[in-house]
């Protein structure tokens, strides 16, 4: 989604810092860029396509105090130099994050007013109706802003210079994200806390309607009613080197790399031990149904949930896509618990789907990577993993996260439905705290998954075929594919082949086939010999404990021996390292796929 970054301090050379601002920001997926900053007035350099093409146009030795820039991702009106931020009318100039839904009207109304409209933009009208509103001379800039409110139906995050305040920047947001960075040197706004690390790790979050004015020396907040407001400062525990690459080609292929760490540093702070553990994990026990909702890799990771709690708590479980979950019909009762699981969590399909839920009185429990997201404050608890910074947009290290912490929350309502033993409960709080050292021996093994990847990366299909919770695991494998390859993939229950999709199956259609659920795997076996039949290549991720010679197989990955709890998120390492050299071998720009967004905070 768009990004936002604006600098009020000490003199700089204000281009560069706002390009990389802009930078630190890129993984949430783009298609123009600009900046705006004051040199005698307000002077605005934009451009269609990458930051290095609004680059090439900067004059790097310029100094200056103050600056916004943005990375738009197109949505009303199409990636171009006019369409692209800041937009600027009559003494204005704007950057800014989401969706005006009733920018129709508002054109309508201003053009009435004598406004010439150039670009199709929502955000050329909120820029014009903030001046129309200045014009007025009835208010300040922060009753202006206020006025302004009342106005928009929809979400935004705006970084704001008014021309008769070239020193301050003014800044407000409604469900679409905006943090402010205070620092020595200055003070910022940005979309996230990745975009002000080279400042100050000190930020402050905003809340609806919240407005902030900053100047070089001074940050002051205002809630709607501009009644000045103080703001928690919180500390960011991430640091420059997670926002590096530290020598890895790609940000995705590092970001795998720290799954081992990332899992221990999370089972660490739940499972310390059995008391902090279940001290740790929220109260569960009066629920009786649990709806999972999310969106894409976190919908995957939640329907692993749903086959742990059915199959070992005996607690009815949905798992709905978050955009369709948000309009339908939904059966609540008080013995319902909403689970959302969000990395970013500023997914707007998400928040809309929490929002639902609480208001329907429903208890909501958050699984969130992004400390102080909407979704992590706006739900009633909230379970962090700790997977840090993931720049990638294709998810790795916080899908295996997820996965993670719905094995705590499982092993959470067996313990309250005595549905574990004390010994086998034990038993399965080692294996978590070992769970490390085998994603070590998976990863460990990355040549060999990408030998494979060298066989299929020319493919124009690609099958998974997995049934039961391995079926989840395909429907990942196959995201991974096609959204960091470009390939086309699809995740089916092995079962369901022969009631249609066999028939795409051709000599060398690659299939690869999940099989760890050891209760299915004669059933598997048998579509996988369907599939061979017709001609199919396949490729069988197993288990130890199933292994065999399986000569109809082309290729086979072997987990290492180990208690089938930790499988589900080891059997998604191997298929997310083809993913990655599947993609790098297809020369497709794997950190920022096409068309793709780190964050989804528009619908
Ligand atoms: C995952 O690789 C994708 N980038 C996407 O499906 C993502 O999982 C989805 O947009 C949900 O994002 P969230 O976890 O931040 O809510």
């Amino acid at each position: 989604m768009c990004g936002i970054i604006g600098y009020v301090g000490k003199m700089t050379n204000i281009q560069r810092v706002l390009i990389d601002g802009l930078k630190t920001l890129e993984y949430r997926g783009y298609d123009s860029a600009g900046l705006a900053y004051v040199d005698d007035g307000v002077k605005i350099i934009k451009c269609q396509g990458k930051i290095s093409s609004l680059e090439e146009k900067i004059d790097e030795s310029k100094q200056g105090k103050l600056g916004i820039a943005h990375t738009r991702w197109a949505t009303h009106g199409g990636a171009s130099d006019i369409n692209s931020h800041p937009h600027r009318v009559g003494s204005v100039t704007l950057v800014h994050n989401g969706i005006i839904e009733n920018y129709i009207d508002l054109k309508r109304l201003l053009e009435k007013e004598d406004y010439v409209f150039k670009t199709d933009t929502d955000t050329e009208v909120a820029v014009a109706l903030l001046d129309y509103l200045k014009r007025k001379g009835l208010w300040n800039n922060l009753e202006v802003i206020r006025e302004f409110a009342g106005y928009i139906k929809g979400s935004y995050a705006m970084g704001i210079i008014f021309d008769d305040e070239l020193d301050t920047i003014y800044a407000t947001r409604k469900d679409s994200p905006l943090i402010v960075g205070v620092g020595q040197a200055a003070n910022l706004i940005a979309s996230d806390v990745s975009a002000v690390l080279k400042f100050t790790k000190e930020y402050c979050l905003l809340d609806n309607y919240d407005v902030v004015k900053m100047t070089e020396n001074e940050v002051e907040f205002y809630d709607k009613d501009l009644q000045n407001i103080c703001k928690e400062k919180l500390e960011v525990n991430w640091n420059i080197e997670q926002a590096e690459k530290n020598g890895y080609e790609h940000f995705m292929l590092k970001e795998i790399h720290e799954e081992a760490n990332i899992l221990r540093d999370t089972i660490n702070e739940y499972v310390d031990s059995l008391n902090s553990f279940v001290e740790k994990m929220p109260d569960l026990k009066k629920y009786n149904k649990i709806h999972i909702v999310a969106c894409g890799s976190a919908m995957h990771a939640g329907i692993i949930g749903k086959y742990l709690f059915e199959n070992q708590v005996g607690i009815e479980t949905t798992v709905e896509v978050a955009s369709e979950y948000r309009y339908k019909k939904v059966f609540y009762d008080d013995k319902t618990l909403v689970i959302v699981i969000s990395q970013s969590g500023e997914t707007a399909d998400t928040i809309a789907s929490l929002r639902k839920a609480k208001e329907n009185n429903i208890d909501t429990l958050a699984i969130v990577n992004v400390v102080s997201s909407t979704i992590a404050r706006e739900a009633d608890q909230v379970l962090y993993i700790r997977a840090g910074m993931e720049i990638a947009v294709a998810t790795t290290k916080a899908y295996v996260l997820q996965v993670a912490m719905l094995m705590l929350i499982n092993l959470k309502m067996m313990i309250e439905r005595d549905k574990i033993t004390s010994r086998e409960l034990n038993e399965l709080l080692a294996i978590l705290k070992k769970s490390p050292e085998y994603v070590e021996k998976v990863l460990k093994e990355e040549k060999k998954y990408f030998d494979i990847a060298e066989k299929i990366y020319r493919d124009n299909d690609i099958f998974f075929i997995g049934r039961g919770i391995d079926y989840a695991i395909c429907m990942e494998g196959s995201l991974k594919i096609k959204e960091v390859s470009y390939i086309h993939s699809e995740a089916y229950q092995a079962g369901e082949l022969k009631h249609g999709t066999i028939s795409l199956i051709e000599d060398h259609t690659t299939v690869i086939a999940v099989m760890t659920d050891e209760e299915l795997s004669l059933k598997t076996i048998s579509n996988i010999k369907e599939v061979k039949a017709r001609g199919a290549d396949v490729i069988l991720l197993t288990k130890k404990e199933l292994d065999d010679n399986y000569e109809f197989v082309s290729d086979k990955i072997v987990l290492p021996k180990v208690n089938s709890y930790i499988i589900p998120f080891l059997a998604i390492i191997p298929l997310q390292l083809i993913a990655y050299q599947v993609a790098r071998l297809r020369g497709c720009d794997i950190d920022k796929p096409r068309n793709l967004a780190k964050s989804v905070t528009v619908e």
